[in-house]
């Protein structure tokens, strides 16, 4: 059993409360490799802000669970290493889906882990929301939980349709609980492929498909039954078109990919969400640096010279969010 203050981390329950009041919301990254790290925790030092580092079932059965909370650990010295004495970093579990993989993460350190249970009845998730807050709280470890359902498919995230969260079982669910947090449904999703191109209209300036407005008629109404209580958007990425280009440019097909306008995430930051989760804008910006490596170097073998570029390409990705879209820069003393 290991307790995650003993490994510098901390939890999200003081981070949320000073998001909300300040109307700024904690950038969510997943990680899955060196490379992502290095570039989430250069970015975070850099602008002197709080971050959520979050592992997925596929980042584990990829890099292995035990592998990533080390590299938490060390993430922690590095930021240390990078001028930032006192680094505020949650290292989180993403879409947990049992009450063992939720335990396995706080005993071995995590210090916030999300049980997803919202393609449950209602009443299997919130005994299963309320079983996990009750072993994570007895070690201080915060808990996020469900309600609504995403679409969208990622490696081992999938729902076809989304269903926007009731507003009427909020109370309800967060009382029953005793989540810290609420992942609400809005009409984000997960993955680059978030609207189909018949959902959206072209913006005559640019040529740009434009998808239909996030729900946040929703987002008021949960808000009004739970004052001040902390959301978290999941399906955040707005998939830059850039990085869209850059890799059809460079030999990759990526077609119709559509994410969410960042001067919605904008808004959303400054009201009670206070989390937004981040992944699929990362692997586009480092498929597209690799691409490009790939493409104008074919002679290229070292995979730190085209790895290398990959990792500036997150750091300016993560730095932007921070700066440009969630406002948490300038909030440590560091
Ligand atoms: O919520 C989904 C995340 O982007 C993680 O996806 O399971 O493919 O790592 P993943
Ligand atoms: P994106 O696929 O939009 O990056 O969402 C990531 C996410 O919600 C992780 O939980
Ligand atoms: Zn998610």
């Amino acid at each position: 059993m290991v307790n995650y203050k003993d490994l510098g981390l901390v939890n999200t329950r003081d981070m949320f409360a000073k998001a909300i009041k300040g109307g700024y919301a904690i950038p969510a990254f997943n990680f899955n490799n060196m490379e992502q790290l290095q570039a989430i925790v250069k970015a975070a030092v850099e602008t002197k802000s709080p971050v959520i580092l979050q592992v997925s079932k596929g980042a584990r059965n990829y890099a292995n669970q035990t592998l990533l909370r080390y590299m938490a650990e060390g993430a922690v010295e590095y930021a240390k290493e990078l001028g930032c004495e006192k680094p505020e970093i949650v290292l989180h579990l993403d879409h947990g889906d049992s009450f063992e993989l939720c335990k396995s993460c706080v005993d071995m350190g995590f210090s916030s882990v999300m049980i997803d249970g919202s393609h449950l009845p209602y009443e299997e998730n919130v005994a299963l929301t309320k079983k996990v807050v009750e072993y994570a709280h007895q070690f201080d470890v915060t808990v996020e939980g469900e309600l609504g359902v995403l679409a969208g498919v990622e490696d081992e995230v999938s729902a076809e349709h989304h269903t926007y969260t009731n507003p009427e079982e909020v109370i309800d669910f967060a009382t029953r609980t005793g989540c810290d947090s609420l992942a609400i449904s809005i009409g984000t999703s997960h993955g680059a492929y978030k609207f189909k191109p018949e959902q959206c209209h072209v913006d005559p300036a640019t040529g740009r498909l434009v998808p239909p407005p996030l729900a946040f008629d929703v987002l008021d109404a949960v808000m009004e039954k739970l004052p001040g209580f902390p959301i978290v958007l999941h399906g955040s990425s707005s998939v830059p078109q850039e990085y869209v280009d850059m890799i059809n440019q460079y030999g990759g097909k990526l077609e119709a990919a559509i994410g969410i306008p960042e001067d919605e995430l904008r808004k959303a930051a400054k009201s009670a969400v206070c989390k937004i989760n981040i992944d699929s804008d990362s692997r586009l910006a480092m498929t597209a640096a690799v691409r490009k490596v790939f493409a104008e170097k074919p002679a290229e073998f070292d995979p730190r010279k085209y790895l290398g570029p990959a990792r500036d390409e997150m750091e300016k990705l993560y730095k932007h969010k921070i700066l440009n879209v969630l406002g948490s820069d300038n909030k440590l003393s560091c």
